[in-house]
């Protein structure tokens, strides 16, 4: 299993004791490209140019540290070592430790809703915009947010302990404030806030993922829909605020992805966007705000209309992206050089991605290209556990919907008539898969 992807940096513990079996000093090094586990510690080798193997320690992000300490074995919390490097790299070279059983990743794994509702409660609570620019005793903090004293104290200490606030001292005394991540991300001020997913995962996942048993025996959704007649869309759909905390939600799921796809998709040859699904707009203003040559329409549904105009406006963009509403299974995709689906064809059963795939082949001119963004899963359907578990998402939401592999893609697509094909990885455990009619 290999979670992460990313670049890693080793740092050899500056208290290393010095000998010709150790590393000589403390120092640095970028390892491109390792896989780990996320949040595990890992036993890892690695040795420098003339210098024993020595074992220790890594863990994935948040802290991107390996610690050595000698020759002599020594594993922390050790999990299978999961995860291995390229041997092409200027820096120390990794070996990768023999398996050692240890129930530690079950016993993470199978705890790990407890930690999910602290911080999802910590964000439909509001901790992280309460602290926003201002450092508070527990107390203080607890009195804004109306908590009883009992739980004060265990609350914050363990979203400290989970690294998602921070505190200056100990005791009654002691102030809670944000982390860097948490005040860019969780308060509902900043610009860059992804809480939308969470307040999401919330309101409406947690609850429905209780009933997965039900799921996996019947291929049945599990959402509101699982008592009344209608689509998933037209029923969240139905009230405004519903239809704005899902809107939000995407938004928090998808910016990052359709940042690093604004900057990695080589827009020069194509004048004209269309977003299908469009939601709040945002694909459609990341690409603009990079491309200036680019014209973008964001299509969907007519009662998404109104606050993907306000979305545009507010990022100043009005005249250079436009909305167009209508439904995708009834009326003709707007034309357009490159037609983008975020999350669009994992919503939807194989008669109905075929649907999109066609529409999409039909408003493209030749030389277009078909663009889907999803956590798409690897070919071997191993790796992207993300990938997997939004698939598991898609039978609680829609039953017969589900998430694919860039091959699958490639398949349907190349049934249709595209005639070449890439993947574009964007952040964490999502990617662009282009189709080039
Ligand atoms: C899962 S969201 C994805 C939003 C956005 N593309 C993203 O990746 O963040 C699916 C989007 O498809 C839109 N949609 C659903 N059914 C539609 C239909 N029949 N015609 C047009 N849009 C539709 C929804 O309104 C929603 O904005």
């Amino acid at each position: 299993m290999r979670l992460g992807l990313g670049r890693w940096k080793l740092k050899i513990a500056a208290d290393a004791p010095a000998s010709k079996e150790t590393v000589p000093d403390p120092r640095r090094f970028k390892v491109p490209y390792c896989f780990g586990e996320r949040g595990r510690t890992h036993p890892v080798r690695a040795r420098l140019a003339g210098v024993s193997w020595v074992d220790g320690a890594g863990e994935f992000p948040p802290r991107r540290r390996f610690h050595f300490d000698g020759a002599r074995p020594r594993t922390l919390n050790g999990l299978n070592a999961l995860w291995s490097c390229p041997q092409n790299h200027a820096g120390p070279e990794f070996t990768v430790l023999p398996n050692q059983l240890d129930p530690s990743a079950i016993l993470q794994t199978a705890f790990s809703f407890w930690s999910s509702k602290v911080l999802l409660t910590a964000v439909e609570f509001g901790v992280f915009t309460k602290l926003a620019g201002r450092r508070l005793t527990g107390a203080e903090l607890g009195a804004e947010l109306n908590l009883h004293p009992r739980a004060i104290a265990d609350f914050f200490d363990a979203l400290v302990a989970m690294k998602f606030l921070d505190r200056e001292g100990d005791g009654p005394q002691s102030k809670y404030f944000n982390t860097p991540e948490g005040a860019l991300f969780l308060d509902q001020n900043s610009p860059r806030y992804v809480g939308g997913i969470l307040v999401m995962l919330n309101a409406r996942l947690f609850k429905f993922w209780h009933d997965l048993p039900e799921a996996l025996r019947t291929g049945k959704p599990q959402n509101e829909i699982k008592h009344g007649q209608k689509g998933m869309f037209e029923e969240l759909y139905e009230e405004l605020p519903r239809l704005e905390q899902f809107l939000s939600a995407m938004t928090g799921l998808s910016r990052i992805n359709f940042e690093a796809f604004a900057g990695k998709f080589d827009f020069s040859p194509y004048k004209s966007l269309c977003d299908v699904g469009g939601a709040t707009g945002l694909l459609c203003i990341e690409a603009a705000k990079k491309h200036p040559h680019l014209r973008c329409t964001s299509f969907d549904l007519p009662a998404v209309a109104p606050i993907a105009t306000k979305h545009i406006a507010a990022a100043g963009l009005t005249g250079r992206v436009n909305t167009v509403s209508g439904d995708f299974f009834k009326d003709p995709l707007p034309r357009a050089d490159v037609i983008t689906m975020g999350m669009i064809l994992h919503d939807w059963n194989l008669e109905k991605k075929m649907h999109l795939i066609r529409a999409a082949y039909d408003a493209l001119p030749p030389g277009g290209a078909l663009v889907a963004i999803e956590a798409l899963i690897d070919d071997a359907r191993r790796e992207n556990v993300q990938g997997l578990l939004m698939s598991l998402n898609m039978l609680i939401e829609f039953g017969d919907a589900f998430d694919y592999t860039s091959a699958d893609f490639r398949k349907w697509c190349g049934e249709v008539g595209f005639k070449r094909f890439e993947v574009i990885h964007l952040a964490g455990p999502s990617s662009a898969a282009v189709a080039y009619k």
